[in-house]
């Protein structure tokens, strides 16, 4: 899954292109699905994800000691998010939905093979890029044990089976469809490599549109056991149509 920085458009995405006017019943909107490449479709992603992100009760949580600066807040996800761009380009897929040159949604996922390196990328170059307006070091803790958390959990619920890690998805332009293409696009893979998807929702409203998706609760649990710590539904989507079986150590 990792992506050539100097790409140009592949047929796959001319294809996408016309496949999503097709599945995309919402509106008339032009959309096209890219790999995230280059400076300028990094930084439009890590924009849309700050708005997409900024009322996110997990990110909320972990960046509490920055709640009445909000402007500090949002740098930091900003920072937090290139740093999550740039390791799940080089160990995952990382995918911008355009319309014309505007990023209009984007995706973030990483094999489950690779979660373990992503998370240590993130770390570190999150760190590197916020010594500037260093954030308390509890908040890094707290994102570190967090992850260790996560982990525990992911691999309760998948059992040791490979699955696709959705990082994060998000759009700027709600209920016109955008989400519904980059799903859409993502399930595609899941389905043709006969992989199933993880993902850990901290929205009781994004429920629905994972439901729609074939998503399902495994279990719904509160970050770290916390009193006040964000709640999340872990879900899973088991593939649709039997894929070839992939080796154990296939992602
Ligand atoms: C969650 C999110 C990505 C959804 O994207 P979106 O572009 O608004 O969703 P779409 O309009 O493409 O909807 C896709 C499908 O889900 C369905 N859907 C969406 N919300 C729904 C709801 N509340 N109830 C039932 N169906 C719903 C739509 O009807 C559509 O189905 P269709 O394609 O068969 O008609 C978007 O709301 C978002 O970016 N939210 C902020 C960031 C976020 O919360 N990310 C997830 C963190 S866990």
């Amino acid at each position: 899954m990792t992506q050539n920085e100097n790409a140009e458009p592949t047929p796959q995405e001319t294809e996408a292109k016309s496949e999503n006017h097709a599945m995309n019943d919402h509106s008339k909107i032009d959309l096209r699905v890219v790999p995230c490449v280059g400076r300028n479709l990094r930084n439009q992603l890590a924009d849309l994800m700050v708005t997409a992100f900024v009322d996110d009760p997990n990110a909320i949580w972990h960046h509490k000691s920055y709640k009445s600066a909000e402007h500090k807040f949002r740098r930091l996800l900003h920072d937090l998010f290139i740093a999550e761009i740039l390791s799940a380009k080089a160990h995952g897929l990382v995918q911008c939905t355009m319309q014309g040159d505007t990023v209009v949604g984007g995706i973030i996922a990483v094999p489950s093979a690779h979660i373990k390196k992503f998370d240590t990328m993130v770390t570190l170059r999150y760190a590197k890029r916020v010594l500037g307006h260093l954030p308390t070091v509890s908040t890094m803790v707290n994102l570190a044990l967090t992850d260790m958390w996560d982990a525990r959990h992911r691999s309760k619920i998948m059992k040791g089976r490979p699955f696709i890690y959705l990082f994060a998805i998000g759009v700027n332009l709600r209920g016109q469809g955008v989400g519904g293409v980059q799903m859409r696009q993502l399930t595609a893979i899941a389905d043709i490599l006969g992989l199933p998807i993880y993902l850990e929702n901290s929205k009781d409203k994004n429920l629905p549109f994972y439901g729609r998706f074939g998503f399902e609760v495994q279990e719904k649990a509160v970050v770290r056991e916390k009193k006040d710590g964000p709640v999340l539904w872990l879900m899973v989507r088991e593939p649709q149509k039997a894929g070839p079986a992939p080796p154990a150590n296939a992602v």
